[in-house]
């Protein structure tokens, strides 16, 4: 009895609560693709008007909003690196995102930050808004090659800056959108999962791309002795390919480096960023000589 009320009245959320994508890459795009298909009304917005006509012509997104006022889920999807060099993190996009919501958005909706973002980083957007919406961080764990067992539905952090913000949070992502989520205490361990997350995938690889340039120097087969290193039970060691691509891995390590630096005078991480330039003069030593 209760069941059956409880999924009446969210099927009679999903069809008059708004939804806004800013915007729609790789994340929003299959962000709104998820949301459309379970029913939701999703509209979007994007600096790039290929990213808008791509959401329209999938019909991913109803259509580009023209302004941010009515909606009740503010979902920010935006790149969070410097176009020009991606380690850099660059985060004025969000903020001048929120200082949009702060005019336009409606007082009580939900703003869910999925793009990746720093420690310290929802608090100041927090007190742009001066709470009169909610914010919390769930970021995403998206990986393209395999949408289906990592999609957009799969097990998340969420972190909210305050209890009625996560409260919130999990009325959206989680009863409406099915997804799994793991609640943190606070936004800032929600911020610092993420890129150690991806720092620490970064350093996998750095050491992979080590081991394989001393292969290489010594006349060792990597390929075998990788191999013969991962049989032992508690040993993954990656491959080596073309060096740490992508614009996640090297920002979100950059931005623990950033906080790394400000306490110790060496960080894991510096060396792992300067394996992987080695590896890549390695790899094509021609790169030197341009
Ligand atoms: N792609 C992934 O696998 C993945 C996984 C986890 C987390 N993330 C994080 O999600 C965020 C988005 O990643 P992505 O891969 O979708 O990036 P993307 O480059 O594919 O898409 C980002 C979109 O944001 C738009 N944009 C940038 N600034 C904007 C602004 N101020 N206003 C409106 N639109 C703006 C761009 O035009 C682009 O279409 C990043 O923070 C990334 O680190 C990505």
């Amino acid at each position: 009895m209760f069941e059956t009320i409880e999924k009446e009245i969210l099927s009679a959320q999903k069809e008059t609560k708004k939804v806004l994508i800013i915007g729609l890459g790789q994340i929003g795009f299959s962000n709104a693709e998820y949301m459309t298909k379970l029913g939701l009304h999703v509209e979007g917005v994007d600096l790039n008007k290929e990213a808008i006509n791509r959401a329209l012509h999938h019909k991913v997104i109803q259509k580009e909003a023209t302004n941010f006022a009515g909606y009740d889920y503010y979902i920010i999807c935006i790149s969070t690196h410097n176009p020009e060099n991606m380690f850099i993190p660059f985060l004025e996009g969000v903020y001048s995102i929120v200082k949009r919501i702060s005019q336009e958005g409606k007082t009580g909706a939900l703003v869910g930050i999925d793009s990746t973002i720093t420690r310290g980083t929802s608090r100041k957007l927090e007190s742009i808004l001066d709470h009169r919406l909610h914010v919390v961080h769930v970021p995403h764990r998206f990986y393209i090659h395999e949408k289906e067992t990592h999609g957009v539905n799969q097990a998340r952090v969420v972190g909210g800056c305050r209890p009625c913000c996560t409260e919130a949070a999990f009325g959206f992502y989680n009863n409406m959108l099915k997804i799994p989520l793991q609640q943190v205490n606070s936004i800032e361990i929600a911020e610092m999962t993420k890129i150690v997350e991806n720092s620490y995938r970064f350093m996998e690889i750095a050491f992979a791309e080590e081991l394989k340039i001393i292969c290489d120097r010594i006349n060792v087969d990597f390929g075998e002795l990788r191999h013969a290193v991962n049989s032992k039970w508690n040993i993954n060691i990656l491959e080596a390919k073309e060096g740490i691509g992508g614009h996640c891995l090297p920002k979100d390590s950059q931005m623990l480096l950033d906080i790394s630096n400000k306490i110790l005078p060496h960080s894991i991480i510096e060396t792992a960023k300067k394996i992987d330039s080695s590896y890549r003069l390695h790899k094509n030593p021609q790169l030197e000589i341009q």
